[in-house]
This record gives structure tokens, C-alpha cells and sequence, in this order.
């Protein structure tokens, strides 16, 4: 008999991962989430906290120095082709050639997964025409504007199905009414079941999405959990009387406001 899980599905179960580049920089220093099934969840952090190349790992680009990742309860070391197959990526940097056909970018993405072309071929002419890029079929991608280009990237992602999506900084850069029907899209897949983790600088979108927040600098968790549970740490502030709190950019320059230089967000005001 199969006993009944009490604890929640978790997409992603990050244990302790470590990250130190060849260069000797300490990009992560023992990291713990828990990403609970379904729904947004945020990863946010100052420029150079260890994101990207947390989701690197994750996605099995960058080699690990310790600790372990979890996909839906597969272990991504013991079985990459498992976990894999289960995640979709929508890189921070434009990665496809750009002579290639935005059709074939994505046919060919679901070739890597080994799904026929006859099952990708109506599948990512599909997504692409949901996404806005149904007269773009058949152009050279070069021929894109930056916003399309962050579209086709999310139709690359999509065309294996994946049941975690992965969007680093999927909005840099791109205007307010491009992003507010990106978020729309996404809510749409939310809503039949997809996870979606994402990082981005726009705190008050990830506040407003995502119900469940990680906060990272300097390579290490500094707070994570629900987005309300994270938002009620600081309405109040004992050493600033005229501290607001209460809104996730308030917390999170709060939470981030440590001794260290390369901090994005700070000075912005
Ligand atoms: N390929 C690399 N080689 C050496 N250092 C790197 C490499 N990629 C990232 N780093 C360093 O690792 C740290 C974390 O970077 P990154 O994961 O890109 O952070 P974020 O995405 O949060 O801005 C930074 O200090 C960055 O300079
Ligand atoms: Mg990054």
C-alpha cells in the first residue's frame, strides 16, 4: 500500500547547493528552497547574488560543486534526461542563432527532447501563434524586435511541455504593455497546472504574481516562504521610524541592505 504524501509537492527541492567558479568566485554557498507545485514562485535577488547560475545548474548547463537538486522528486544528477524533460528554460541571454527560422528554433528544441516532427511541427506553430509571433514563422530571427525575441525564447521552452518553467529576468527590458500580456500568457499556463519560477527586478509584478518568494544575495538565502508571510516581516522597522514596510521593495532593499557594494536596486531611488 502507497501511504498519502502529507507534505506538498514540491517542483524543485534544492539541498545545500554550492557553487565556486574556477575563478574562485563563490557563487553559491550551501542554498535551501523549497518550490512548492503549482503556481509562481520568485527568486530575487541584487546582480550577482548566484540566480542565474542557480537556475544554470538546475537546468544541468553549469557543474555543481556540492549539494543536490530535485525535480518533482528526481534527482537531477542521478537522472538528467528525467529531470530535464520535466523543465523548460527561458534563458536571461538570447541564445539561438539568429539565422536559424523561428519555427525551426522551436521544432528543433523538441527534436533535443525526441519528439517527432510531425507531433512539434502543429505544436509550435501553435505556440508561437498564441504568443504573438504567427507572421514570424517562417523570418530568420535576427529579423525580431527584443520583446519577440523574449517570446520565442518562451515558445522554445514550451514546446517539450515542461511541468516547471524557468524564466531568468524574462521582462528585462521589455515595455509595460509587452509585459503585462507576458504575465497574461503565463497566468494562463499557471492556471492549467504549470509551476513557474522567475527571477526579475520588477518587485512590484513579482509581488502582485507569485505567492511564494526566495530572496538570495551573496550566494545564500536570506529569506524565503509565502509572499504575505515575507511582506509582514517588516512593517515595521525599529531602526527607521519613517520605514513604510509593508510592499516586497521595501522589504527586499530592507533584507538586501547589507555590507555589500553590488546591490542594483539600492541607490536606484
Ligand atoms: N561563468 C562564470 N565564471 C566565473 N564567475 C561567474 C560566472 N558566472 C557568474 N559568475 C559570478 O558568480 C556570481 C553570481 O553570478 P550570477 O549567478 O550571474 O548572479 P545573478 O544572476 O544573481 O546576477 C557573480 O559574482 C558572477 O560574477
Ligand atoms: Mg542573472
Amino acid at each position: 500500500m502507497v501511504g498519502f504524501r502529507v507534505a506538498p509537492m514540491l517542483a524543485l527541492e534544492i539541498s545545500d547547493l554550492k557553487k565556486t567558479y574556477a575563478s574562485g568566485t563563490v557563487a553559491l554557498a550551501g542554498v535551501d528552497l523549497k518550490i512548492p507545485a503549482g503556481g509562481f514562485y520568485a527568486l530575487l535577488g541584487p546582480n550577482g547574488a548566484g540566480k542565474t547560475t542557480l537556475i544554470g545548474i538546475v537546468m544541468g548547463l553549469v557543474e555543481k560543486s556540492g549539494g543536490s537538486v530535485k525535480v518533482f522528486g528526481t534527482d537531477a544528477t542521478a537522472h538528467p534526461q528525467a529531470a530535464k524533460a520535466m523543465l523548460g528554460i527561458v534563458p536571461q541571454e538570447v541564445n539561438f542563432n539568429p539565422f536559424e527560422r523561428c519555427l525551426d528554433i522551436v521544432i528543433n528544441q523538441a527534436g533535443y527532447y525526441g519528439i517527432p516532427r510531425r507531433t512539434a511541427l502543429p505544436r509550435a506553430k501553435a505556440l508561437l501563434e498564441s504568443l504573438g509571433l504567427g507572421a514570424k514563422l517562417d523570418q530568420p530571427a535576427r529579423t525580431l524586435s527584443g520583446g519577440m525575441k523574449r517570446r520565442l525564447l518562451i515558445a522554445r521552452a514550451l514546446v517539450q511541455r515542461p511541468k516547471l518553467l524557468i524564466l531568468d529576468e524574462p521582462t528585462a527590458g521589455v515595455d509595460v504593455e509587452l509585459r503585462r500580456s507576458m504575465w497574461d500568457f503565463l497566468q494562463t499556463l499557471v492556471a492549467e497546472g504549470m509551476t513557474i519560477l522567475l527571477t526579475t527586478h520588477y518587485l512590484e509584478e513579482a509581488e502582485a504574481l507569485c505567492k511564494n518568494v526566495a530572496i538570495i544575495n551573496q550566494g545564500k538565502v536570506i529569506r524565503q516562504g509565502q509572499m504575505a508571510d515575507v511582506l509582514a516581516i517588516s512593517k515595521t522597522n525599529p531602526h527607521d521610524k519613517n520605514f513604510k514596510g509593508g510592499r516586497l521593495e521595501e522589504v527586499y532593499l530592507q533584507l538586501t541592505a547589507s555590507d555589500t557594494p553590488n546591490q542594483s536596486l539600492r541607490g536606484v531611488a
